[in-house]
Order: C-alpha cells, then sequence, then structure tokens
C-alpha cells in the first residue's frame, strides 16, 4: 500500500515540477512514507531524518532549500510528535490527507511554516476522487481499491492509522485498471488493507462484492493476472472461493494471513475465528482451485502465548504447508489494547520462537520451490536479470524466475521449463511464448 501511495504522491507532485530522484542527494524535497505497523519501522524514521537532515543543511549553505516531508501512518499516529523530535521537518502529512501534499508543498515553499505544516484529517470524501490519473508503465501494477480497517485486531494499529474501512467504486477502479493495461500492465494486484471485506459501490447501484468486481475486471482485454492482498479469513466468502475456481484470470496464490494456531491466542487477538475455521477455508479454497498455494503472516511471542500455543502456532504451519509466510515477533504498539495486556513475552523468547517458525517456513518454501522442479510453468517476464543475457519474470505463485535469453521479453508471458530450484527463486529454460493453453501450465500437484 506504501509503494502505491508513494506512487501517488510522486504524481500528485509532477505538475509542481517535481520529478522523481534516485536518492535524495541534492534534492528540492524528500517524502519519507513510513509504517507504524511494528516499533522497528516507525523508529527507522527517525536514524532516516537524522541523515535527511545533514542534507538539508549542506544544502543551506549552498543556498538551497531542501522541503523535508513526513507521510504515512507514524505520520498520523505521532502528529505534532514529530516536529518536536525532528524541529527540521516541514510537513507532517497522514495517508487518508496526502492529496492536499501539493497545497502544503507551495505552503512551505512560501515560507509560511509556522511551527510545521500538518494535515492529519480524515477527508469526508475520499482522497481517491483528488488523485491524478495512474501513468503506470509497470508489467505488474497495484491499484488499491479498499482502505482502512474495521476489525480492531488487538495487535494492530492499522485501524487508528488509515481510518475505517473504505471501498472505491467500480466505474472508479475499473478505470483505473483499464489506465493501467493500455500503458503496459498485464498483472494487477489489488490492494486493500481488508481487501475481500470490498464492498463497493457497483455501476448498477447496488453494492459489489470482491467476488464481482475481480470478475469484472477479468474482462479488461489484455489483462492476464490478477490478484487481491491482504484477506482475512472471515470475509473468504463463498462467492470469493468460486472465483479462485471458476476466473482463470485469478492466480492460484493467496495470501491469507492466520496470525497464530492457537485458539486462546487468536481469541485474545480478536481474530473471531478460530484455528479449525481457517483450516476450513483452506480446505474450501483447495476443493475449489487443487493448485492454489497460501503465504500467511504469523505473530510470535503475543502476550499470554505459551509453549503450548507456539506449538499450536506449528502445527497448523505443518498441516497447511505455505509456500512462503511472513513472521514477526509480537511488537506492542502504543493505543492498541494488546499493549496493555499483562503476560508480555520476553524478547529472548520471542527471538528463539521467531527462528524456530522462521526455519521450518524457509524449508516449507524450499519444498515448495522443488515440487516445481522439471514442470513447464508461466512466467510473466518483466526485467532484465543480474547478469547479461538473463530476464526475470515471476511464476503465478510470486517466485522470481530466471532464465537466460538473449531476446527481451519484458511484457510477455512465456513457458519456462523449471531446471532449478533454490530457497527464493527458480531458474529454467524458456519452451515457447505465447497464450495456447497458458491456464493449463500453472503446476501440476505432486
Ligand atoms: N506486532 C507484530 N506484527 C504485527 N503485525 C501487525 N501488527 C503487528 C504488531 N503489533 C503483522 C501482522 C500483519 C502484518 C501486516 O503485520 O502479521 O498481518
Ligand atoms: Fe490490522 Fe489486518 Fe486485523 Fe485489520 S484485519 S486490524 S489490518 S491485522
Amino acid at each position: 500500500m506504501n509503494v502505491y501511495d508513494s506512487g501517488k504522491m510522486a504524481d500528485l507532485l509532477a505538475p509542481l515540477g517535481f520529478a522523481e530522484a534516485l536518492d535524495y542527494s541534492d534534492s528540492d524535497m524528500v517524502v519519507l512514507n513510513t509504517c507504524h505497523i511494528r516499533e522497528k519501522a516507525a523508529e527507522k524514521i527517525y536514524s532516516e531524518l537524522g541523515r535527511i537532515r545533514q542534507e538539508k543543511e549542506r544544502m543551506k549553505k549552498s543556498g538551497r532549500e531542501m522541503i523535508i516531508a513526513v507521510a504515512g501512518c507514524v505520520a498520523q499516529a505521532e502528529g505534532h510528535e514529530i516536529f518536536a523530535r525532528a524541529p527540521f521537518v516541514d510537513i507532517v502529512v497522514g495517508p487518508q490527507s496526502y492529496h492536499r501534499l501539493p497545497d502544503l508543498v507551495k505552503k512551505a515553499a512560501n515560507g509560511k511554516r509556522v511551527n510545521g505544516l500538518i494535515d492529519l484529517e480524515f477527508p469526508e470524501i475520499s482522497k481517491f476522487d483528488s488523485l491524478p490519473e495512474p501513468k503506470g508503465g509497470n508489467v505488474s501494477e497495484f491499484l488499491s481499491i479498499q482502505e482502512g480497517c474495521d476489525q480492531f485486531c488487538t495487535f494492530c494499529v492499522v485501524p487508528y492509522t488509515r481510518g475505517a474501512e473504505y471501498s472505491r467504486s467500480v466505474p472508479e477502479i475499473h478505470r483505473e485498471g483499464l489506465k493501467l493495461v493500455e500503458n503496459g500492465a498485464m498483472e494487477i494486484t489489488l490492494l486493500g488493507q481488508n481487501v475481500n471485506a470490498y464492498h463497493g459501490a457497483g455501476p448498477d447501484g447496488e453494492v459489489w462484492n470482491l467476488a464481482k468486481l475481480i470478475k469484472h475486471l477479468a474482462k479488461i482485454p489484455g489483462l492476464k493476472r490478477i490478484r487481491y492482498t491482504t484477506s482475512h479469513p472471515l470475509d473468504m466468502d463463498d462467492e470469493l472461493i468460486a472465483a479462485h475456481g471458476a476466473e482463470e484470470k485469478l492466480m492460484p496464490f493467496l495470501h491469507l494471513p492466520v496470525q497464530s494456531g492457537s485458539d486462546k491466542i487468536l481469541k485474545a487477538m480478536n481474530r473471531k475465528h478460530d484455528a479449525d475455521y481457517y483450516r476450513k477455508v483452506i480446505e474450501k479454497l483447495r476443493r475449489t482451485r487443487p493448485d492454489i498455494a497460501f503465504s500467511s503472516d504469523f505473530i510470535v511471542g503475543f502476550p499470554g502465548e505459551s509453549d503450548a500455543d507456539f506449538l499450536a502456532t506449528l502445527n497448523l504451519v505443518k498441516e497447511v504447508g505455505y509456500a512462503q509466510c511472513y513472521s514477526f515477533k509480537y511488537s506492542p504498539r502504543p493505543g492498541t489494547p494488546a499493549a496493555d495486556m499483562d503476560s508480555q513475552i520476553p524478547d529472548e523468547i520471542k527471538s528463539e520462537r521467531l527462528q524456530v517458525l522462521q526455519e521450518l517456513i524457509a524449508e516449507q518454501q524450499r519444498k515448495f520451490n522443488e515440487s516445481c522442479l522439471a514442470q513447464e510453468m508461466e512466467i510473466l517476464f518483466d526485467r532484465k536479470g543480474k547478469y547479461a543475457g538473463q530476464i526475470m519474470g515471476k511464476s503465478a505463485y510470486m517466485q522470481s524466475v530466471h532464465v537466460n535469453s538473449a531476446e527481451d521479453y519484458a511484457g510477455r508471458l512465456a513457458l519456462v521449463k523449471i531446471t532449478m530450484a533454490r530457497g527464493s527463486s527458480l531458474a529454467g529454460k524458456m519452451i515457447e511464448t505465447g497464450e495456447e493453453n497458458r491456464y493449463n501450465h500453472i503446476r501440476k500437484i505432486v
């Protein structure tokens, strides 16, 4: 979501004469788009700001100004505190008000900075109405369809920083999708903090769910692959599950975070379902789409997590068998209920558990990648590889695949025979390009 937002901010600032730079040295403006999800991410910005300040001061000596803006969820959560800790920051702007960044920049450039310029309002009208058309230009693009969250998991800042659930309208999303495809996109990932809770206004005046939206977008000619992230297990309704069986463009790979395998911890997290419910959702999806693979997020060391609770997580991971996963030590976030819970877990135990879990996840990822050996897989090539004569692409399962090829395949789908599987990437040989039978070649179940 932050990648998407950063792109939009760059588009918003372009009419003022700004263009993206490779780094911030000699830059007229620096926007730090920040993440508040864990303490580590949030704290990182102050050390980064310290480095940017040095550049600002260096430029000042030669008579040039640098405007520094802090955007994103740390801006939303910490507000004026940012000016207190880093008084050289000019602008603080939240994730729901960054469409007003050009106005703030104009004011800052006019020297109207009084105690810093700040805009953290959640506007009445969605910011999306004020965002410029996407430039696109990449083979794979993000499209934000939903924002905010009403779930209030007890560990999570998102409902506070991004605000209440909001869905963009179907025609607005469709227009953006068309534009992206017109500009070369073949794969679109629909984004939202709780994306499968999508409930946007359809062109028929009805409220559309995610399944209906996906089927509608799939009709865009030239669009080859659709993905969506991130989903909550509770919102995996039967229509969406059925879409995985019916809609060829919907990739057989789903990021479906469960966070923990322990019912006690799931309850304390306010996830509103138990581990068996999650197992059933996975089972239904596998019945509907046998070649589907999954990824998940896990938190270890949530308050009150016992060895038995952690074991339940390991067991769930073993049962499901993931293609990849993200895992984190629980990080207490100010203002969230879990931060005030008794029985916080010592960091050493969190670290130990994380290591055990990550070893298991790495092993599963290796096994999944090895199961692709000798298979013919459809790869969407989007860039050159590290070495000369090498091109890189993504499988349906988000694996990076590199192939030797003299031709530039960027923006092409091709069948590749996988000849090598590593921990996190694959290599193979080009078989053919073209469209024929492409959906029969996603992956064989072995
Ligand atoms: N501590 C650790 N991990 C967290 N996540 C969200 N909040 C926290 C937290 N306080 C993780 C969850 C979520 C992912 C985006 O970040 O696993 O799915
Ligand atoms: Fe945070 Fe996701 Fe829970 Fe919403 S569903 S509160 S975004 S973890």
